[in-house]
């Protein structure tokens, strides 16, 4: 096992099925997933992990229809606006995905905003570093990654070192442990370079009905 803190990382699937189960509709299902998110970010405090990383919307998912997008972006806006848990907790938010400058961007001002200003009023925070992956893809960030390495060397020269180098946050540790929820059994375009190495933990719990006793069982994995 890694000799540094631990990176945990988490593809939070489930909330519609969450949803459809209680007979709700599916925004409700993020909603529940946003509150188990605080829930397991205080959790993963706690336990000493150094880093949390999870994937909050995906390159893929802006085709989902509008009204869910929708919802789903408010999810965030709330997320990133509970700043005095964030701070209470000595949490530093972190964002990867398509960067906002770059052609095809789709994300609004409002979420923009919203996450430059949670990753700068908790910038002092160093218990541990909250990402969350925002129009985030991992071959996306490969491509980019190789695309800038390779720009003024050659392609033939580029090493490993210079890719990682080059990925949205090269400080990102690698991966020790990815958990997915609601019996899903696949990868799904996540954190393709950094989850090397790591341990995989599926459950089919929804991600709204993830526990800190999950997370814990999860963890166990790494023992
Ligand atoms: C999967 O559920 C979850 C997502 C599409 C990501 C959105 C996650 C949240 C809103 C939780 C809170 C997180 C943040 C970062 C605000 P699904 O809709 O794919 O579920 P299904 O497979 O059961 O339909």
């Amino acid at each position: 096992m890694a000799d540094r803190k631990l990176h945990v990382a988490c593809i939070m699937d489930g909330n519609g099925r969450w949803a459809r189960r209680r007979g709700l509709p599916r925004t409700a299902g993020h909603t529940a997933g946003e509150e188990a998110l605080a829930v397991i970010t205080r959790a993963a405090g706690d336990r000493n992990i150094g880093w949390l990383t999870v994937f909050g919307f995906s390159t893929e998912n802006w085709i989902r229809p509008r009204a869910e997008v929708r919802h789903i972006l408010a999810m965030h806006k709330k997320l990133f606006g509970r700043l005095d848990e964030l701070n209470e907790n000595d949490v530093r938010v972190n964002w990867i995905g398509r960067r906002f400058d770059e052609p095809g961007s789709r994300t609004p001002g409002y979420v923009q905003r919203a996450i430059k200003r949670a990753i700068d009023d908790t910038a002092g925070n160093t218990r541990m570093v909250f990402t969350v992956a925002f129009d985030y893809g991992g071959r996306a960030e490969l491509t980019r990654a190789a695309q800038l390495a390779s720009s003024g060397r050659g392609a033939a020269h580029v090493d490993p070192k210079q890719i990682s180098d080059a990925l949205y946050d090269p400080s990102l540790p690698d991966v020790d442990l990815l958990i997915r929820t609601s019996g899903e059994t696949r990868i799904s375009n996540f954190l393709l370079w950094q989850i090397n190495g790591a341990k995989v933990y599926f459950t089919e719990k929804t991600w709204p009905d993830m526990t800190a006793e999950e997370f814990d069982r999860a963890l166990a994995v790494l023992n």
